[in-house]
């Protein structure tokens, strides 16, 4: 029998309703088998249905993960995702706007291309206004709730993906100081969490399909370890994932506005000087 101190290790989320975007891979996946293991009941939404099913299939227990088709820069879609959740689930707890994308590198602004600026703020930015607008509508009723997005090292520092990227990821940061302040007074937290370098597949989006392979991402591994602040430790997607389960736990039960680096210091240290290094 599990003792008392390895149940509440492992349920800080037991009878929590969480819909998670961009669930079917990545640190998305990795967010919901986490949260699954805390006894949450999950909706998956994404637009890789095979993956996404794929994730409920292997938590072996329909009754309390599903999966939703959705894209969430289609406000209908999120609203329609939100109320099958709420339909399924009987509630909505949390929600993880998760999703999103890195857009193509584009290293001189004079052949920036306007619609690919636009994808990138349709998804990461009207996509995480959706997420928080349609959570919002189910849990201010219940005068509870958190809402966790998913941000970037880009949201704080300039330098370190496309213009549209950074610019989205400090939107979202935005966005959560924002909502944050109209939602407090509902009982409800607004918080994001922004990583550094995690090799899932948008680390290795803007290559050739054919060259998405693990060797790619051996490389990206080996260049975000060079340039990190905190040595000796690689940073996983279930890293991310502790910290988004913090935030969406009664355990930061009076944490909101807040965006969670998860980063080992490399946003608050500047190395270029060679001080230390
Ligand atoms: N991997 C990193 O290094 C890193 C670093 C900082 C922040 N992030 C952020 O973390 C989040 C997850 O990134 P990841 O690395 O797991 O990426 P990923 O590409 O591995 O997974 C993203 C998931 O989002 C889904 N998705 C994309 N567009 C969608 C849409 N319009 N509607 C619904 N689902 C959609 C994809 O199908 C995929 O399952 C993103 O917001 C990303 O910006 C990632």
């Amino acid at each position: 029998m599990a003792s008392v101190y390895e149940t509440s290790m492992y349920h800080r989320l037991l009878g929590k309703v969480a819909l998670v975007t961009g669930g079917a891979t990545g640190i998305g996946e990795s967010i919901v088998r986490l949260f699954h293991l805390h006894g949450a009941k999950i909706c998956i939404v994404d637009m890789q249905d095979n993956l996404g099913m794929q994730v409920c299939e292997s938590l072996g227990d329909d009754t309390n993960v599903c999966y939703f088709h959705c894209d969430v820069s289609v406000e209908d879609d999120v609203r329609a995702a939100v109320d099958y959740a709420v339909g399924k689930f009987g509630s909505l707890d949390i929600i993880v706007n998760n999703a999103g994308v890195s857009g193509w590198p584009c290293p001189d602004i004079r052949d920036a291309d306007l619609a690919e600026f636009d994808k990138v703020f349709n998804i990461n930015v009207k996509g995480v206004f959706h997420g928080m607008k349609h959570a919002a509508r189910v849990m201010i009723p219940s005068k509870k709730g958190s809402i966790v997005s998913l941000s970037s090292v880009a949201s704080a520092t300039g330098g370190l993906g496309p213009h549209a990227y950074t610019g989205s990821k400090h939107a979202v940061w935005g966005l959560t100081k924002n909502v944050a302040a109209e939602l407090g007074k509902h009982g409800i937290r607004v918080n994001c969490v922004a990583p550094y370098g995690v090799p899932t597949s948008l680390a290795v989006a803007h290559l050739p399909e054919d060259e998405r392979t693990e060797v790619a991402l051996d490389g990206f591994r080996a260049f975000v370890a060079r340039n990190a602040n905190l040595q000796g430790v690689e940073l996983t997607a279930n890293d991310v994932a502790n910290a988004v389960l913090f935030l969406a736990s009664d355990d930061a039960r009076y944490v909101s506005g807040l965006n969670l680096m998860v980063d080992g210091g490399f946003t608050c240290a500047n190395h270029s000087l060679r001080v230390f290094k």
